[in-house]
């Protein structure tokens, strides 16, 4: 079971499996395909931690031989939102797990001086208002990129309390920032790390996930 370390704060379950995987993510020798491997291995616990926090209500299964089962089914319809680029790299562990799954994209980037966000596009699907909304992008930094997609979905009617955060790593400023305008938002996370550089990179963090995913 993942903890709730705070009010809408999951953190994933710390196990050894985990910490291994980030251990090799986080290694700066760790070459790109082993990133993307390993990478897309935690995407998809993060993907199912979602799914776990969607409501459900019983249901009633005739099984073989006229046998009940009194399972469950969701109830409502999602969607997957990445924040591009590093935010495109979770859309295939949603789509593993969630077939023909609708994805809009929202365009954001640090400005790599100031480390505040700049929104240059969104494409989202038309009904969003009336879905869970899985917003994907790997770093929890300072927040500035999160709060800024999060503006962009409720100003498109999402409720709040219907979007879940997926991400890698968070930085305790970076939660504490982003709850603080948005308490409602589920932010589900496989690691809390220490605190934020200078530079407003996380320490010990991974480095650049968009780079190390794509291009390095
Ligand atoms: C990175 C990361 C987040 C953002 C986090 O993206 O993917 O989107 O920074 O930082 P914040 O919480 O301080 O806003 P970046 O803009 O560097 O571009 P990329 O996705 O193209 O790598
Ligand atoms: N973006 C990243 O990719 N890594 C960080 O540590 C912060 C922002
Ligand atoms: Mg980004």
């Amino acid at each position: 079971m993942a903890t709730e370390t705070g009010k809408n704060v999951i953190l994933l379950p710390q196990t050894n499996q985990l910490i291994g995987l980030y251990s090799i993510i986080r290694d700066q020798a760790t070459k790109r395909g082993d990133f993307v491997f390993y990478s897309d291995r935690i995407i998809r616990l993060l993907v199912e931690e979602g799914l776990n926090q969607l409501p459900v209500e019983e249901t009633l299964i005739k099984c073989h031989g006229g046998h009940e089962y009194k399972g469950s089914r969701f109830l409502g319809k999602i969607c997957g939102v990445s924040i591009v680029r590093a935010g495109e790299s979770m859309e295939m562990g949603l789509r593993d797990c969630c077939r023909s799954v609708r994805i809009g994209k929202i365009l954001i980037q640090r400005d790599e001086e100031t480390a505040l966000p700049k929104l240059f596009y969104e494409k989202l699907p038309e009904d969003i208002s009336e879905r869970y909304v899985f917003l994907l992008d790997p770093m929890l930094a300072t927040g500035g990129s999160a709060m800024m997609a999060t503006e962009v979905l409720i100003s498109r009617g999402v409720d709040a309390s219907r979007i879940l955060f997926l991400n890698l790593l968070a930085s305790p400023e970076g939660i504490a920032a982003f709850h603080e305008k948005y308490p409602e938002v589920k932010i589900i996370t496989g690691g809390i790390d220490e605190k934020l550089d200078e530079d407003k990179y996380i320490v010990p963090g991974l480095g650049d996930f968009g780079d190390r995913y794509y291009c390095i």
